[in-house]
Parts: C-alpha cells; sequence; structure tokens
C-alpha cells in the first residue's frame, strides 16, 4: 500500500541515528515484526529511489485537538550513512513523507515455551524492538546488543521496559563487555536448559557469526537481511542473496523484498561454511 505519511517527530537519539514517528494508515497496525517500508526522501528526482527501512514500532497517538479519536503511527530507526538518510534527517514534525508498505516477510514468532534470544548490531536493532514486544507477551526474552562504540547501541531503555534482559557488548568496551556481542550470546546458549530460537539483524559479519553458532548447536535462527534495494517489490531483482545450495553452476537466489528480509539462516548460503 501506498501512503502518504505526516511526520510527527523526528528525532537523534544517539549521534548519527535517528527516530522517526510518522502518521500511518489503520492498515499498518496489521505490520508484522521484521516488514519493512520503502520511503521517498522527498518529492526531487535526486534520489530518485525510495529507501527500505524496518519498522520499528507500531501503536496509537491521540491528535491534540479535542474530542479527537486515537490514530495509528508507524516509527522507524534509522542510521545517517549517505544523501537519502542525511535528507530524512532533516525533516521536521508536520512534514510529508510518501510511503509504500508494509512490505515483505517478517519474523515467526514459534513457540512461547521456547526461549527467545534476540542478536542485534547497531541500527540492526531496528526491525526487533517489534518483534521484541510481540515475544514478551508469553515468552522470555533475552537481547544481545552490540556496536563498535557506546554511540551503536540503540533504545535499550525501550527493551528493558518490555521486561527484556538485555546485554550489551561494545568493541571500545565503551559500553557493557569490551568485545564481541556473540560470546554473551554463546555463553547464554551454554547455560540453556530447554529449546530456544535465535533471532538476528545486523552486519553481514555478525550475522555469519550467529548463523554459523546457530547451525554448530542445531539451534533454530532467523535473521533479517538489509542488502541494497531498488523497488522493494520484487521488479528489478536488484536485492537478490545466495541461497544455501547456491554454486557458480548452479545458481540459487532469495529475492531478499518478497521472500524475506526474514529468512531461516539454514535458507542462504554464508561464508565459511558448505
Ligand atoms: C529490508 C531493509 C531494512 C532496512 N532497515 C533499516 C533501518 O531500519 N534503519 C536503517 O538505518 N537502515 C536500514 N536499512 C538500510 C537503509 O536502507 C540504507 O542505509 C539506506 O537506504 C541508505 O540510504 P542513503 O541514501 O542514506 O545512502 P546512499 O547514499 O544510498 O549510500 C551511502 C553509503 O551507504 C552504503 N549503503 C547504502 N545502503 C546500504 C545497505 N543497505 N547496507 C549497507 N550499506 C549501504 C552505500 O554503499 C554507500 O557507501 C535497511 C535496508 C533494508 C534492505
Ligand atoms: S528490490 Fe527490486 S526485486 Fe527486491
Amino acid at each position: 500500500m501506498q501512503f502518504t505519511a505526516m511526520i510527527l517527530s523526528n528525532v537523534e537519539v544517539s549521534p548519527g541515528y535517528w527516530r522517526m514517528r510518522m502518521t500511518a494508515p489503520p492498515e499498518c497496525a496489521a505490520s508484522r515484526p521484521g516488514q519493512f517500508v520503502m520511503v521517498r526522501v522527498n518529492g526531487a528526482i535526486d534520489p530518485l529511489l525510495r529507501r527500505p527501512f524496518g519498522i520499528f514500532d507500531i501503536g496509537t497517538y491521540t491528535p491534540a485537538q479535542s474530542g479527537a479519536i486515537p490514530q495509528p503511527y508507524l516509527e522507524m530507526l534509522y542510521r545517517v550513512v549517505g544523501k537519502g538518510t542525511a535528507m530524512l534527517s532533516t525533516l521536521h514534525g508536520s512534514d510529508l513523507l510518501d510511503v509504500l508498505g508494509p512490505l515483505g516477510k517478517g519474523f515467526d514468532l514459534g513457540s512461547p515455551a521456547e526461549e527467545k534470544l534476540i542478536v542485534g548490531g547497531g541500527v540492526g536493532l531496528a526491525p526487533l524492538y517489534l518483534l521484541a514486544k510481540e515475544l514478551a507477551q508469553g515468552s522470555e526474552v533475552r537481547l544481545f546488543a552490540g556496536g563498535k562504540t557506546r554511540d551503536d547501541i540503540l533504545c535499550i531503555t525501550e527493551f528493558e521496559r518490555l521486561g527484556v534482559e538485555c546485554y550489551t557488548a561494545t568493541e571500545d568496551g565503551s559500553l557493557g563487555e569490551c568485545g564481541l556481542v556473540t560470546e554473551a550470546l554463546l555463553r547464554r546458549l551454554d547455560q540453556l536448559q530447554g529449546g530456544a530460537t535465535i533471532y538476528a539483524c545486523g552486519p553481514h559479519g555478525m550475522l555469519n557469526a550467529v548463523a554459523g553458532i546457530a547451525a554448530e548447536r542445531g539451534i533454530p535462527c532467523q535473521v533479517s537481511l538489509e542488502g541494497y534495494m531498488a523497488c522493494g517489490v520484487g521488479a528489478c531483482l536488484g536485492c537478490v542473496a545466495p541461497g544455501h545450495s547456491h554454486s557458480p553452476d548452479t545458481p540459487d537466489f532469495r529475492c531478499v523484498c518478497t521472500e524475506g528480509p526474514v529468512f531461516e539462516s539454514g535458507e542462504l548460503k554464508w561464508r565459511d561454511r558448505p
């Protein structure tokens, strides 16, 4: 669905990271954790292509007018990396945005009896908050958030408010443990009594490591990919990722925007693994 959203707020939550709230049509209330939107960052020709962003949160707000009824909103958490995201960061309340979505296949919430281990790297936390919100209603949820420095660890208080136990790790030791967040994940897996599912989003190196850990231990793992996208609706094939049986002789590709962005980690081809 294509809609015009009005920005309600656009706030820098950490240096270079912004959280934007916008109005959304009632249909967006049914967005699934892991789905995304394609946003035209302005009405001009450049940048031409929409930019993809995970849905950080959905909810309702009550407009200021007296007697107003609650209206749906949608939130994105984004990092300024180039022209499009820099333009987004200059927008203010009451500016309008052209949005397409919700798009793609989200996370499978699995059985409430299993422990849920959520792993996020930097802005990879963006699609994991709505996931945590839904999972925390019936399951024990732990979040493992990693980044290069403390500035990359985003919105942890919001996760804690959901009752999620949070572990943080930074490569420079400026927040939480010094090192990679996968080390804390491994320690938790060593203590695990029953079943668990891993959900991850972040840089490809982190996803590669998490997929390897899950495969070695036979734990179900879903990953959300954040590669390049042009159309977001399956028309250009610009977003494809190699599937598990891909080789130069037998091409096997997955269309990230329509078959993903969330995949079972075993569906994909990972570095260093057959
Ligand atoms: C399904 C999906 C969900 C996403 N969700 C989020 C989100 O919630 N929050 C968020 O901040 N970002 C998210 N991204 C990434 C986001 O779409 C890009 O950062 C954004 O399009 C960059 O636009 P730009 O015009 O600012 O950068 P550009 O000017 O297009 O590029 C600037 C630099 O960033 C690099 N770059 C651009 N896109 C990507 C990318 N996808 N991965 C790695 N490097 C890239 C370019 O190579 C270039 O070096 C998501 C991507 C996908 C596919
Ligand atoms: S972005 Fe065009 S097919 Fe996925």
